[in-house]
């Protein structure tokens, strides 16, 4: 029915996709767009869970109205109130001005602080470990503090194994018609847009992640409804295992993300030469980005995904390249940990980037190792660099080796 779909039986998507948007939150480039997901619950009382951005808001309401045929709205869940998902609420409260609103004091709150003033008796606050039932169904609430915001709340249903997740779980990317996870090549097509939200959304909350992951693991879990992105219904235990990995700052490959920052094309080719000479000893997993170029968005998704980390900067003005800067700023703000980090520096007269690299990392970031064999580039790479380079590529190789040994010693 128009861009409906059925979940499991009694529950429907109800949300929509949106290819307009340039950037998520004003910040993060979504080129293949992205979905607001909403819910809606058929059972003796019926159920809308969340609402959706104002700009899908009207075919939203209009599969609210389809699906009902004519019966009233009873109930109103709202697990999180980013406006991204809470945009129409005051809309669903005018056209069904009998329903009951469910959501945490907090979800209150910033409901009232947006200007939606629900009344007394239409609120419904729920907390850890409250029940709640529709008829056959019946909701446990579980919080979700700072999963990404405060107020968050998840549900399940006990009688069939839905989970409604918030953001957790979700993705960049519009769903387009297809809603599960089983009708799409998650690996190939997915799984980065995924990354690159968990990890510039999500990221820093990693602590609260594994909370909710610990809480979750007690539930016996059929279906993931988050609120962007597809629904799973099967294999959960490989994405809620990438959340794990990502939330404890585990890298998922053991591999090499180069990062250069470089104005003529010098401290490029010094990063190009790395990547050669990684490639050459067999280490073919590696990624090399241009910071100039390359969203900021995407380096940090990069950087939870490889183990490696090589940051290739210019001097300049006596200071890191902005942009590098900017990167390196932004790993702090997410979190980043437990990496290690190899340093090739650039310099015409008065090369101090390095040494303004590392010491920032020493001071800020946590558990990141930063290795000795750093490639000192001054202005362009010459012949005495080969070695600096190819000693760099081994260096790096001998850490993966032990960071390999380490973990299958830790496993066996
Ligand atoms: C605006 C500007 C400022 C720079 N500041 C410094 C500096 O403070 N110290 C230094 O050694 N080199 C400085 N350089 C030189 C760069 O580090 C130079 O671009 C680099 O050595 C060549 O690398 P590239 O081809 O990757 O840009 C500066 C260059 C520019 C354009
Ligand atoms: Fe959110
Ligand atoms: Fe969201």
């Amino acid at each position: 029915m128009y861009t409906v779909r059925k979940v499991v039986d009694d529950l429907y998507w109800i949300g929509g996709n949106d290819h307009r948007l340039a950037l998520f939150e004003n910040i993060f480039p979504i080129p293949r767009g992205v979905s607001y997901n909403s819910y809606l619950l058929l059972d003796e009382k019926t159920v809308v869970f969340d609402s959706v951005d104002w700009s899908v808001a009207r075919e939203y309401l209009r599969h609210i109205e389809l699906l009902l045929e004519g019966r009233p709205l009873d109930y109103m869940v709202i697990h999180h109130m980013e406006p991204d998902h809470c945009a129409a609420i005051d809309e669903v409260c005018l056209r069904y001005p009998n329903v009951k609103v469910i959501s945490s004091e907090q979800g209150f709150q910033i409901m009232n602080q947006i200007g939606y003033h629900i009344k007394d008796e239409q609120k419904v606050i729920v907390k850890e470990g409250d029940t709640f039932s529709f008829g056959k169904h019946t909701l446990a609430f579980v919080e979700a503090p700072m999963v990404h915001w405060p107020e968050v709340l998840m549900s399940f249903d006990t009688s069939n194994g839905v989970l409604f997740s918030a953001d957790a779980f979700g993705s960049f990317g519009a769903i387009d018609g297809k809603l599960f996870n089983d009708e799409v090549n998650f690996d190939r097509d997915w799984l980065d847009d995924a990354r690159r939200y968990y990890t510039n959304i999500v990221g820093k909350y990693g602590p609260f992640v594994q909370d909710v992951l610990k809480k979750a693991s007690t539930l016996p879990i059929k279906y993931i409804c988050p609120l962007h992105g597809l629904v799973w219904r099967n294999n959960l235990a490989y994405f809620i295992e990438k959340y794990d990995k990502w939330s404890k700052y585990e890298p998922e490959e053991e591999g090499v993300m180069i990062a250069y920052a470089s104005m003529y094309g010098n401290t490029e080719y010094a990063a190009q030469s790395l990547a050669t000479a990684l490639c050459e000893r067999g280490m073919t997993e590696v990624v090399v980005h241009d910071v100039s170029n390359t969203d900021v968005s995407q380096l940090i998704s990069d950087t939870f995904k490889y183990s490696h980390i090589v940051l290739a900067s210019v001097t300049y003005n006596l200071g890191i390249y902005p942009v590098m800067k900017d990167f390196i700023n932004d790993m702090q703000a997410l979190n980043v940990q437990n990496r290690t980090v190899a340093l090739i520096e650039n310099g015409t007269w008065a090369c101090t980037v390095g040494d303004l690299m590392e010491e920032y990392i020493d001071e800020n970031l946590k558990l990141v190792d930063v290795l000795n064999d750093r490639v000192t580039v001054n202005t362009a790479l010459n012949d005495a660099n080969v070695k600096d380079v190819d000693a760099l590529a081994d260096a790096i190789i001998d850490s993966i080796k032990i960071i390999k040994e380490v973990k299958e010693k830790a496993n066996s």
